[in-house]
């Protein structure tokens, strides 16, 4: 059977534009190219950032999503880790450079691959092609970043894995966090969500940190020790000193280093993941010298965090909250995303 040649999929035109269900060209095939017809893909909050052009402007017309999870329907001739009718996904990296004098290849950091970092969507693959994401029926992409899905997850649970899983899964697990950890997670939306489900998983007292009170019974109940509101003085007061980590997934323009720098014990790590279009503030050398804090970012996960996240969740159950939408319902998700409704990744279902 010939290959198909193009795909249907949500395209968006420009920033406040409404999304079109449009037929566009598919990537040329290779050695390495898998197939893929969708089922499922989650919403994120990059591929909001990427459609309203808040980092830069993007390649319109993109076709976003990369919580991507389908069955495999054609792969390449040096294809090895899937075959045809295996149920597979992929995440919001479709491609690397793979060189050895590359440091971030070479050393399993492709996800920090600085030559030749293909993005799921709104990317250009190495033959000049335009990479585009899971709004859509089929996907093309490079086998070296897709992954099989194991048994006992089904495609739906196992495609918010993909980025919004392995975002919190790799720096918390990179960082240690274990019983002795205390974890608070700023920003309860789909990445924060998991970051309470991990943390908690791997054993830690977990305080979700949320701008506003709203998601105070649904924390809890993800497994959250106790709930803190970041704008009440008060309950910021009873965490001085305590927290080992900070994963930050979202916060408001007002943050400030000051307020959550107390809040750690000596040698504390201030994860963000959260990519707003605005800079974080200047941090003095004094308060970053006398803390000891350490702050770091992470981007998605490597390959092998992926590997390791998909065991480390059949082993614990760790499961995602989630609510589906039909994928011809996909500018009424997004649009329900916008409002801050998702409790806490809304999926988009073929
Ligand atoms: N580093 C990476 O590799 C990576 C990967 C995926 C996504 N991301 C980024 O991570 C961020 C979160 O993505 P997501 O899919 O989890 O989005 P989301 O579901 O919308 O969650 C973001 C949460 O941040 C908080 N927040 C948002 N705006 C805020 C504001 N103005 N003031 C205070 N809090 C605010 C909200 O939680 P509360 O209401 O609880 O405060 C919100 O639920 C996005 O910037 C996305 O681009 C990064
Ligand atoms: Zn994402
Ligand atoms: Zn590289």
């Amino acid at each position: 059977m010939s290959a198909p040649t193009t795909f249907h999929g949500w395209l968006c035109h420009g920033k406040d534009e409404p999304m079109k269900w449009e037929e566009m060209k598919l990537r040329a095939e290779d050695d390495y190219s898998v197939d893929m017809d969708i089922t499922d893909c989650g919403i994120c909050g990059s591929d909001i950032h990427t459609m309203d052009a808040n980092w830069g402007q993007p390649r319109y017309p993109v076709c976003v999503g990369h919580e991507i999870a389908g069955i495999c329907t054609r792969v390449g001739s040096k294809v090895r880790n899937v075959k045809v009718g295996d149920r597979i996904g992929v995440g919001a990296q479709s491609g690397s450079c793979h060189r050895p004098e590359c440091t971030a290849c070479s050393t399993g950091w492709e996800n920090l691959c600085r030559t030749q970092f293909t993005g799921t969507y709104n990317g250009v693959w190495p033959n000049g092609d335009k990479s585009y994401g899971g709004y859509a029926d089929k996907w093309r992409g490079d086998c070296r970043f897709v992954f099989k899905i194991p048994d006992n997850l089904s495609n739906e649970v196992a495609c918010t894995f993909f980025c919004a899983g392995v975002t919190t899964y790799g720096p918390l697990k990179r960082h240690n966090v274990n019983s002795d950890s205390v974890v608070g997670v700023m920003g309860i939306g789909g990445l924060g969500h998991y970051g309470i489900l991990w943390a908690k998983a791997m054993g830690a007292k977990v305080v979700a940190m949320s701008h506003n009170d709203k998601k105070h019974d649904v924390a809890l109940e993800l497994g959250a020790d106790d709930y803190i509101v970041t704008s009440d003085a008060e309950s910021l007061a009873k965490y001085k000193g305590k927290f080992s980590h900070i994963l930050c997934t979202g916060t408001g323009q007002d943050f400030k280093w000051e307020t959550y720098v107390r809040l750690f014990s000596p040698n504390g790590i201030f994860i963000n993941v959260g990519l707003p279009e605005w800079n974080f503030p200047d941090i003095s050398p004094m308060l970053l010298a006398m803390s000891q804090v350490t702050i770091c970012g992470s981007a998605i996960g490597s390959p092998a965090e992926i590997e390791d996240m998909l065991r480390f969740a059949a082993k614990t159950g760790v499961k995602p909250y989630l609510q589906t939408y039909p994928m011809k319902d996909a500018p009424q998700a997004v649009a329900d995303f916008k409002a801050g409704k998702p409790r806490f990744r809304y999926v988009l279902k073929n």
